[in-house]
């Protein structure tokens, strides 16, 4: 796995892919969260001025963010039946790997009864990925799930963590043949603190209490699924996809500063990772921000760059992160996701390029990086800001489902042979 090029720090075998999310991308889900996007989709268009007005790209955006559709998944970007014309995309860019979700309310769309030609539906995507050389990479879990599963209380219960474990169950019993790397979890603290602590997100609850149980229980369903999976498939590498965010001091000398950080590091980043260490063949890591923080861990940021969401962009801010994770756990690393939203392509080719940089620099450190996976392949469905956010290496006209690859992509491709060549 590590050998190397005589030049270049990459290991000859690198995961080059594209990330995606089934509710993202599909088209015609029921879930959880396609019912609360038709709750709220009203409000949230009436919002987007009060909202989002201060976004440098509020202009640009302004029509589609106070447009209610804009917050509906509906027909997604039709990846559900134009997956093989993505994934023909994919081997343009000369990606060799490629990280999908399927999607639980598909295959369970009733409690405990499974839905068996959707099964057949995720075995011929997994197929296509094989048949055109993408290694698959399989998300079993990205927020979304059955109504009858929220209804009961969803991860807010321990007495629920069954049900994802029986599904998880029916994933290795069907669907892991022709697998080898597969997450369990999409960012479970992202998920616990938007649900459950700052309420922005399905089910919009503000309660810390609930916010700790949901957090543990995952921890717990993660161990649980790792144990099932690696019974029925000992060669599987399994982990999770994790949020994690470069947290530095706002003053490098401030005893607050300092001591918030410290805080924020362990609670945001580590906390969970700590807890499944022993169950997990490999770390993933997710990285959008470099965030700094004053003391009561108050965020002040630097104001430019930002992408078109306002996130500030540090790019380099990944070297650090994978450094602790593989200081701390020593297992292989993938970057499961990485990207920014950035309709014009002003800002991705830079975005991309620093990102390469880091990682050649953290190989030659000694971190055992495997993969890199852009989010995104296609833009997408971008929760609760909807459709204008655009995370695509290939650029999604809605109306006419057109594909178009930008031109930072295609320097990537061209990027990528080279590494490889
Ligand atoms: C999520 C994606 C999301 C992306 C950009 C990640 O936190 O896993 O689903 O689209 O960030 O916000």
């Amino acid at each position: 796995m590590n050998e190397q090029h005589p030049d270049r720090n990459f290991p000859k075998h690198f995961f080059w892919g594209g990330s995606t999310a089934s509710h993202q991308v599909e088209g015609g889900n029921y879930n959880q969260w396609s019912k609360w996007e038709l709750e709220q989709a009203k409000e949230l268009a009436q919002t987007a001025h009060q909202r989002l007005h201060w976004l440098p790209s509020w202009d640009r955006i302004k029509d589609q963010a106070e447009e209610p559709e804009n917050y509906v998944s509906g027909k997604g970007i039709e990846h559900y039946k134009r997956y093989p014309e993505d994934f023909a995309l994919a081997q343009e860019l000369n990606l060799n790997a490629f990280r999908f979700g399927i999607e639980w309310s598909r295959i369970e769309p009733e409690e405990g009864k499974w839905d068996e030609a959707e099964i057949e539906h995720y075995r011929r995507y997994i197929a296509e990925l094989r048949k055109r050389k993408l290694e698959p990479f399989l998300n079993i879990w990205h927020w979304t799930m059955p109504v009858w599963f929220t209804e009961k209380g969803g991860f807010g219960k321990k007495e629920n963590r069954k049900y994802f474990e029986r599904f998880v169950q029916k994933v290795a019993d069907e669907l892991i043949d022709d697998i080898t790397y597969i997450i369990t979890l999409n960012e479970p603290n992202v998920y616990s603190s938007f649900g459950y602590l700052t309420g922005e997100w399905p089910p919009q609850e503000k309660s810390l209490f609930k916010f700790c149980k949901v957090y543990w229980n995952l921890t717990r369903t993660h161990r649980e699924s790792y144990r099932i999976l690696k019974a029925a498939k000992p060669s599987l590498y399994v982990g999770v996809a994790a949020q994690l965010g470069n947290i530095q001091s706002k003053r490098p000398h401030n005893v607050l500063d300092n001591v918030s950080t410290k805080w924020m590091r362990y609670f945001w980043n580590w906390w969970f990772l700590a807890r499944i260490k022993r169950y997990q063949d490999f770390v993933g890591i997710n990285y959008y921000f470099t965030d700094y923080y004053t003391g009561f861990g108050k965020r002040i940021n630097p104001s430019v760059p930002v992408n078109d969401l306002g996130w500030y962009m540090e790019p380099e801010g990944i070297y650090p992160l994978m450094l602790r994770a593989w200081t701390r756990f020593k297992k292989p690393i993938f970057i499961t996701e990485n990207g920014l939203a950035d309709a014009s392509d002003e800002h991705r080719r830079w975005w991309i390029e620093e990102t390469i940089v880091a990682m050649e620099r953290a190989i030659s450190e000694g971190v055992d990086l495997r993969g890199y996976f852009h989010w995104s392949l296609l833009d997408n469905f971008e929760w609760k800001y909807g459709w204008w956010p655009e995370f695509g290496l290939i650029h999604v006209d809605r109306k006419t489902m057109k594909r178009t690859i930008r031109p930072s992509a295609k320097w990537f491709a061209a990027t990528i042979k080279k590494l490889q060549s």
